[in-house]
């Protein structure tokens, strides 16, 4: 049977001991979209994405990954996905094209389509010049972009991107969320990012699903998300949904007149002296 969507999950769960990191988890995300997990720290996202990648097992339920499924298709799921984990480990007495050579030799490329792939990504990612020296003297975002190569030297059908955007600086958050749009329309890929950066979901994800302790609260396009919940954007739809405490002091700025900004300062001042009062 062919599979229509790129990623199915049927009740998807993962215990760790006592903890529940991904509860039932149902997820069906048609081929060529970009589609953004969202949600707080520990709330199942990297479990998730780890999981799908055929990295750690599940406890109970279903996943396929490009119509294969994740325990007795592991292998051809690996094949298939590209993967930029979290917290990824790069090898720093390696020059960029050497670690990229055995990066490519683990997914058995012959070596010319390898060279060929490193000279393509390299120049997309603009590291030309940069390749032969160790990795050790490689800048946060350099790095990062050597991760996404190294996750695209198979072309992968299927992109997983764990957090992205979350350790860079502002100028190579952006060069990267640029090359993850620019992957998505002109390769028409698959994408999943997991990301607790509304900015990054809300600019890049055609879907966004918003998840809280393991559990898929709601799921949509962003104006969907907003609309459901009768929000002004996606912050306060996500603040929302995730149950943040004092969500009105949160977004009180907001309703701010810029002319009466001093005033407001004081009065919250104010409001928290009592609150500590109160406690
Ligand atoms: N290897 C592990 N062993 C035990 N608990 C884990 C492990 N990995 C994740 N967890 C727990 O699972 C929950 C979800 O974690 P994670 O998937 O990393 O969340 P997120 O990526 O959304 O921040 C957290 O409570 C975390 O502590
Ligand atoms: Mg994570």
């Amino acid at each position: 049977m062919v599979e229509t969507h790129a990623i199915l999950t049927h009740d998807l769960t993962k215990d760790f001991g006592k903890i529940r990191a991904v509860n039932n988890l149902n997820l069906k995300i048609p081929y060529g979209k970009t589609y953004g997990l969202l949600g707080p720290n520990g709330a199942g996202k990297t479990t998730t994405v780890r999981i799908l990648n055929a990295i750690i097992s599940k406890s109970s339920g279903k996943a396929s990954v490009g119509g294969y499924d994740i325990i007795t298709e592991s292998k051809k799921v690996k094949m298939i996905c590209g993967f930029l984990p979290e917290s990824p480990g790069l090898y720093s007495k390696l020059t960029a094209r050497e670690f990229l050579e055995f990066i490519g030799e683990l997914y058995y490329l012959p070596k010319d389509v390898i060279s060929a792939r490193i000279n393509e990504l390299l120049e997309l990612f603009d590291l030309e010049g940069r390749e032969n020296d160790l990795l050790e003297g490689y800048s946060r975002g350099m790095k990062q972009k050597v991760c996404l190569c190294a996750a695209l030297i198979q072309d992968p059908e299927i992109l997983f991107l764990d957090e992205p955007t979350s350790n860079l600086d502002p100028a190579a958050a952006r060069m990267v969320k640029n090359l993850i749009s620019e992957l998505a329309k002109k390769a028409d890929k698959t994408v999943f990012i997991c990301t607790h950066l509304l900015d990054t979901a809300e600019e890049l994800c055609d879907i966004i699903g918003i998840i809280v302790e393991g559990e898929l609260k709601i799921e949509g396009t962003p104006n969907e998300i907003i609309e459901s919940v009768s929000a002004k954007d996606l912050e306060e739809a996500y603040l929302k949904i995730t149950g943040a405490d004092h969500i009105d002091d949160l977004l009180a700025w907001r309703d701010e007149n810029p002319n009466n900004h001093e005033d407001n300062k004081k009065s919250r001042r104010k409001k928290k002296k009592k609150n500590k009062k109160l406690r």
